[in-house]
Formats: C-alpha cells, structure tokens, sequence
C-alpha cells in the first residue's frame, strides 16, 4: 500500500491531471492484485471507507484545499476520479469472485468419463446353490419347505425317529453332543442334529396329513475332515405323507428328481437298505452320468463311479409305523415315504469337485468357478 494521498501546492490542469493519473494507477495495481474477496472488502474499505478511504482524503486535502477560483476544476476531478474509483472496486469483485467460484468448480469437477468404482458381485456359494436347486425340483412337484433346529433333542434326533436309547443304529450316526446335559431324562439331552430327519416329527406334530415338505439344513457328525469327511454338512430331507401312498411313488418321485438334477438320461435303482424310522428302507442309485452307466469311460475303468456304472446318491423307504405312534397319524389310514441326501456329495458329483473341504475354505480363485 504506497499510494498516499497527496497534498497539492499546485492546482493547474495539468498538475491535477497528473495527480489523478498517479492515483489511477496505484487503484490500478491495488485491484489487480487482490485474489480474494476478503482481500477485496480491504481494498474496498482502503478506497472508499467513509473515515480515511481514499476519497474521503482527496475531498478533504484535493477539494477543500482547492483555493476558490480552482474549487471548480478541482471538483470536476474528485468526481471523475470517484466514479472510476468505484467502477474499479466493483469490477474487482466480479473478477475475484468469478475466479473464486472457476477454482471451486474446478476442485468439484467430476469427470464423468472415468471408470466407476465397480463392486464385485458375490455369487451364491455352489452348496447353496445345489441345495437351492435339490429344493427347486421338490417344490415344483407341490413340495412346501420346513426348516427345524441345529441343536437338537434326543427325542426327536432318535427316540421319535425309531431309535430305541442303546440301539445300535444311534451308533452309525457319530453323535456330537452338548456338554453338561447328563442330569436330564435322555430324551431331553441336548445334541448337534446328526440329520434333518428330526424336522420330519416336528413337521408331523404340527399337521396332519396330507404332508408334502422338503427339508434343507446343516447336519453335524463327529468326523474328521478330509477329503470326502466334514463334521459339519448339509441335507435336503424328504417327507410325503398321505392316503395311499405306496413305495411306487417313492420311486416315481425320486426318479423324476434324479432326472431333474442330473438329466433326463439317467436311470435309477433301488438297493435295499437299513433306517430304524424306515421300512422297508432303500438306498437310491442312478446311472453313472459319465460314462453312462458302462463302468468305462474312453477305454479305461471309469473314476466317477469307480467302474460300477452306479453312484449312490439318496436313503429313502416308507415311514415306519411305528414313527407315526410318536405324532398321532393313523397308521391304518395314512402311508408315505421318506429321504434323505447329503448336498456335498450331490454338489460333488455334479461339478466333479475332488476334495469336500473346497466348499469350506472361502477360497476365492475355487469360488470364482461357479459365477
Ligand atoms: N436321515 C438319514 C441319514 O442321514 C437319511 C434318510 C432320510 C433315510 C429319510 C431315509 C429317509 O442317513
């Protein structure tokens, strides 16, 4: 800030003019370097402020010091000089805040063309996906879906399902139970479900025939993990109940599911089985859908089904009557059948996976394959 202003000895044109060209160009350099508008309001305030702003000085040292026969000349000056004065700091506020509000603009540019952050979708996880699909087939055929809980009674895991306590088939099912529960009746001891066979009684309790229901959900069993174990797996259970129902519609049933998952060219057998809430009891085979159920595949022994030409896939049988004393059907009036599969085993064989511990590693590179 050099500019002052300056007290005149000399009134002439000349000398007016060029106190007012020196003013003019002091404003000049003042406005062009301000850059803000707080800058702009000193400026401003340094200019035309009412007390010591330029202008009030030059009305006060250029105007009232006039000597008399000047006074007019002078005033003609002030006021030319008050006018480019105020046209000046106006325009310099147009200029700072225009460029303010470039800056601004520029710092909130959003281009447009960039490429977007992209999220990577997830995929649903095969299991699920097969379990989904195993579903899917039954509900197409009038099936409704049940669900019951992972930790379960003794009751309902066995006792209801035909499993006397001591019996020997409670054996086969590697039970993991829940610490602690040894001061309650046997019955009401809680374990890990061994199977989603308990959802059937829970699903029997609840209505009478007829019953139609499929049974997805995660089962536990004291395994070791390896590659064809894991203590923790996943079944669809199956249960039809109603009048007249006779092991042909189990075996039209299952077949038309086989089919369903694994194409209209496989065919099925039944091969006789042991399930104390089932009986007779049968397990269900298909085809090999490899190598066509010839056991060889391109002139050697066929590794799906290890050359027999038939893969188990599913336990099944009719409800034992004796299931039915423990929910309250009427075994003279009502029959039905019931199955059960493991959706690993299912999941396996339709994606040729190796090692049943790939579902559970969250390995994305093993995932990625069935987006
Ligand atoms: N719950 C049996 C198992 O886990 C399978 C099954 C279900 C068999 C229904 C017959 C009927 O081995």
């Amino acid at each position: 800030m050099s500019y002052t202003v300056p007290k005149l000895e000399d009134f002439s044109p000349s000398a007016l003019d060029a106190a007012a060209r020196d003013l003019k160009s002091a404003l000049q350099s003042e406005s062009a370097a301000i850059s803000s508008e707080a800058d702009w309001k000193v400026l401003r305030d340094r200019w035309m402020a009412r007390k010591n702003g330029v202008l009030t000085l030059l009305n006060d040292q250029w105007l009232k010091a006039a000597p008399g026969p000047a006074k007019r000349e002078v005033g003609q000056r002030v006021n030319e000089v008050k006018k480019v004065v105020e046209e000046q700091i106006d325009a310099a506020l147009v200029r700072v805040s225009s460029a303010v509000s470039a800056s601004r603009l520029e710092q909130e540019r959003v281009d447009v063309t960039l490429p977007g952050d992209r999220r990577n979708l997830g995929i649903e996880h095969p299991l699920i996906r097969t379990m989904n699909e195993i579903v899917d087939v039954f509900k197409r055929m009038g099936y409704s879906v049940a669900e019951g809980p992972e930790v379960e009674t003794d009751y309902y895991n066995f006792e209801s399902l035909n499993f006397p306590p001591n019996h020997p088939a409670r054996d086969t099912q590697d039970t993991l139970v829940i610490k602690g529960q040894q001061g309650k009746p046997l019955r009401e001891r809680l374990l890990m479900r061994t199977h989603t066979s308990p959802v059937q009684i829970r699903a029997m309790e609840k209505q009478q025939p007829p019953i139609r229901i499929v049974v997805p959900g995660k089962v536990h069993r004291a395994d070791t993990a390896d590659a064809t174990h894991s203590p923790i797996f996943h079944q669809v259970e199956g249960l039809a109940v109603d009048t007249n129902i006779t092991f042909c519609d189990l075996k039209g049933t299952l077949d038309q599911a086989a089919k369903a998952m694994f194409g209209s060219s496989v065919k099925t057998r039944f091969y006789p089985s042991f399930f104390p809430f089932t009986e007779p009891s049968a397990d269900m085979q298909i085809s090999c859908f490899k190598c066509g159920g010839s056991g060889r595949l391109n002139g050697e022994r066929c590794g799906m089904c290890k050359a027999s030409g038939w893969i188990e896939i599913l336990g099944s049988g009719m409800v034992d009557p004796n299931v039915y004393g423990f929910v309250d059907y009427d075994p003279k009036k009502y029959s039905g059948f019931a199955f059960g599969m493991g959706v690993e085993r299912i999941a396996i064989l339709k994606y040729g996976v190796d090692d049943i511990q790939l579902f559970y590693q969250g390995d994305v590179r093993f995932l990625r394959q069935f987006a």
